[in-house]
C-alpha cells in the first residue's frame, strides 16, 4: 500500500486551488462549530489538509493546533497563515492523525473534517480522540459517507472503482464505506453523546457533519 502522505504531497495543489464543493454548507458548518467555542479553548485539527478551516476558527479559542500526515498540506497552510495576526496563529506540523497527541494534553475541541473515512483504524483513532477530549469537550467532525450512496448500484460501482483508482495512484490508499449510522454508532461507542448532525453539503454521497460532546 502507498503510504497516505505520498498521495496527498502529490495532490496537495491541486487540492489548495480546488473551490469548497458547497460554500453556502461550509460556511454555516464553520458558524455552528465557532458557536461551540469559547475563548479559553485549548483546540486541535487532525488532518487539516492546506489549513483554511483552522485559520477560520483560529480567532474563538486560546490556541489552535493543527496538524496533517502530509508535508506538502502543512507547507501551504503555513503559507495561507501569513496575513494572519501573530496573536492569532494556528500551530501547524506534520503528523499522523493517532501520532498528533501529546500524553497529558487535554483539548476542549478536536476537529477531523473529511479524515474518518481515510485512516487504517478510524475505531482506534476515535479511541484516541476520546482520551484527549475533557469531559464535556468537543469532537467535531465532517464525514464523507460512502456507504450512504442512494443506489445500490452506485455503491457497488463506487466498491469497485476505487481499488482501480487506489492502483494507479488516483485515489487515498485508504478510503472507507461508512453509513451514516455506522458513523454516529462508531462515535457514540467511543464516548461521545451526538449533539448535532447533518448532511453538509447533502450531495451523493452525504457528507457529515457531526457535533459530539465528550461523556464523563
Ligand atoms: C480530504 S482531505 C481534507 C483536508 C481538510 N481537513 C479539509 O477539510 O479540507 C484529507 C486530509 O487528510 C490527510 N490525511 C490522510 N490520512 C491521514 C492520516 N492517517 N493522518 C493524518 N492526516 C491524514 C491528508 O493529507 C489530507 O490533507
Amino acid at each position: 500500500m502507498t503510504h497516505p502522505a505520498t498521495f496527498w504531497n502529490k495532490i496537495a495543489t491541486k487540492y489548495a486551488q480546488d473551490p469548497v464543493l458547497d460554500e453556502a454548507d461550509y460556511n454555516f458548518t464553520c458558524e455552528r462549530s465557532i458557536s461551540y467555542l469559547r475563548p479559553g479553548f485549548r483546540a486541535l485539527e487532525i488532518g487539516c489538509g492546506t489549513g483554511s478551516t483552522a485559520i477560520r476558527l483560529r480567532p474563538h479559542v486560546s490556541t489552535f493546533e493543527a496538524t496533517d500526515i502530509s508535508e506538502a498540506m502543512i507547507d501551504i497552510a503555513k503559507g495561507r497563515q501569513t496575513q494572519t495576526a501573530p496573536d492569532h496563529q494556528v500551530s501547524f506540523w506534520v503528523a499522523s492523525a493517532p501520532d498528533s497527541f501529546a500524553d497529558g494534553i487535554a483539548y476542549d475541541a478536536v476537529f477531523a473534517h473529511s479524515l474518518l473515512h481515510l485512516v487504517p483504524d478510524p475505531e482506534a483513532l476515535l479511541a484516541r480522540v476520546a482520551q484527549a477530549v475533557q469531559p464535556g469537550g468537543y469532537f467535531i467532525s465532517k464525514t464523507p459517507c460512502l456507504g450512504a450512496i442512494g443506489m445500490a448500484l452506485q455503491r457497488m460501482a463506487m466498491r469497485v472503482m476505487i481499488p482501480l483508482m487506489q492502483l494507479i495512484g488516483k485515489a487515498p490508499p485508504v478510503v472507507r464505506f461508512f453509513s451514516i449510522e455506522g458513523l454516529e454508532a462508531m462515535i457514540t461507542r467511543a464516548g461521545f453523546d451526538v449533539v448535532e448532525a447533518g448532511s453538509f453539503p447533502g450531495g451523493k454521497p452525504p457528507s457529515y457533519y457531526i457535533v459530539a460532546r465528550r461523556r464523563g
